[in-house]
Formats: structure tokens, C-alpha cells, sequence
């Protein structure tokens, strides 16, 4: 299992991610909210473009935002692995073709609310599903194991027609809900692995 670390809160986000840098983490997830596709808006492009300069990790971004186009325009050249949008936004066809064509790994989000389903036809055109753990907007929510089902059936399509695309979970992870996320590559955590980096090593060991 991968782990991917999430720093949404109230945290001084320059030292946090100097601290996250000397973990065992494969990645870092940064969560971009604009206060419309989530209530809640933190970080503007110039701030994320300033946070991507200081980690020397896989840098993983979650554009929870309406109109994903408006930010991905404004991410050439960085040091990106995945650039995840939501399939609930506008223009996902559009922003998956151009995340592309920066050269970056593209990722599409669910919501807990949307069918696995509705991912079947993106499938051969994306690297990465994001599974949202909760509802999307803060952190410290807990997991919604009805999830677990929609990453397993994920898991199965992604054999079946052997892609080559990664399931993430994102949101309420932690060491208790290890068993309902077996079947995802990579696993998002704020809370519970900024509480102390060791739990890293247990979500990544963790069945
Ligand atoms: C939720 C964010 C998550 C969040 C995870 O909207 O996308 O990445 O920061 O936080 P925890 O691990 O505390 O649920
Ligand atoms: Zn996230």
C-alpha cells in the first residue's frame, strides 16, 4: 500500500510539509477548494504553486472545485505525479484531456454519494480513481464503510479489462478501517497520520 499525506487544517502549511518531507510517505496530497464545489476555500493557485516548490515528495492534487480548467491551466511545469478532479465538477472530459497533454498523471474523484459506475466509460483515458472515504470539504470525518463496496467492484473492472489505473481512498483512514480498503493501492490520510508520521508505516503494512 502507498500512503499519500493530506495537510487540510490549521496547520502553518510551509513547516508542515518541510516535516512531511522526512517521513516515510510516498506522496503528498494537496486538497485545492474553491468554496463552491466545497463550502470551504483554502488555497488559491499561487499558494499551492508556492507548497509544490517546498516538497520533495510525489506530489499528489485533489482539485475539489468546480471548474477544474481554471487551476489545471496554471500547473505547467511542476513537479506533479496526479492531478485528480471530480466527476461531479464541470468539464471533467475536457480537464482530463488537458491535464494530459501538461503531461501530468490524471485522476477522477467520487463522491460517497456517486456510483462506481459512472466511471466506466473514463476508465481507459485515467491513471488513478479517487474514492472519497467522506464527504469531501474537511478533515477528521469519519469513514463511510458503504465505500468499501464501490472499491471492490473497481478493483474487479480495472482486472477484468487489465488497465493499468490506481485506486486512492481519501478521507477517514486510519488503522480501524484498514479492512474495508484492502483492494486501494494508495491511501490519503491527514488526521490520523499527522497525529504521529509512525502510523504511516501501519496504513502502508496495514491489511
Ligand atoms: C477531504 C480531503 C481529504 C482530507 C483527509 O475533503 O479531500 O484529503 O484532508 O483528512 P482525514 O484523513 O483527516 O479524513
Ligand atoms: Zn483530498
Amino acid at each position: 500500500m502507498e500512503v499519500s499525506v493530506s495537510f487540510l487544517g490549521d496547520y502553518n502549511y510551509k513547516e508542515l510539509i518541510k516535516e512531511i518531507n522526512n517521513t516515510s510517505c510516498d506522496y503528498i496530497h494537496f486538497d485545492v477548494m474553491d468554496g463552491r464545489f466545497v463550502k470551504t476555500k483554502n488555497l488559491d493557485v499561487y499558494e499551492l504553486k508556492e507548497l509544490l516548490g517546498i516538497s520533495n515528495k510525489k506530489n499528489d492534487i485533489h482539485l475539489m472545485v468546480q471548474n477544474p480548467m481554471e487551476y489545471v491551466d496554471h500547473l505547467k511545469n511542476f513537479n506533479i505525479e496526479y492531478i485528480t478532479v471530480h466527476y461531479e465538477a464541470s468539464d471533467v472530459v475536457k480537464s482530463i484531456k488537458e491535464i494530459k497533454r501538461l503531461g501530468y498523471k490524471v485522476g477522477v474523484a467520487i463522491n460517497p454519494d456517486t456510483s462506481y459506475s459512472v466511471l466506466e466509460d473514463l476508465l481507459d483515458s485515467i491513471d488513478l480513481i479517487l474514492v472519497m472515504g467522506v464527504v469531501p470539504g474537511k478533515s477528521g470525518q469519519s469513514f463511510i464503510p458503504d465505500v468499501s463496496s464501490k472499491i471492490d467492484n473497481l478493483k474487479e473492472i480495472i482486472k477484468d479489462r487489465n488497465l493499468n489505473v490506481k485506486i486512492s481512498v481519501d478521507g477517514g483512514i486510519n488503522n480501524m478501517v484498514l479492512k474495508y480498503v484492502s483492494n486501494a493501492d494508495i491511501l490519503v490520510s491527514a488526521s490520523y497520520v499527522l497525529n504521529d508520521f509512525k502510523n504511516i508505516e501501519i496504513l502502508k503494512n496495514g491489511k
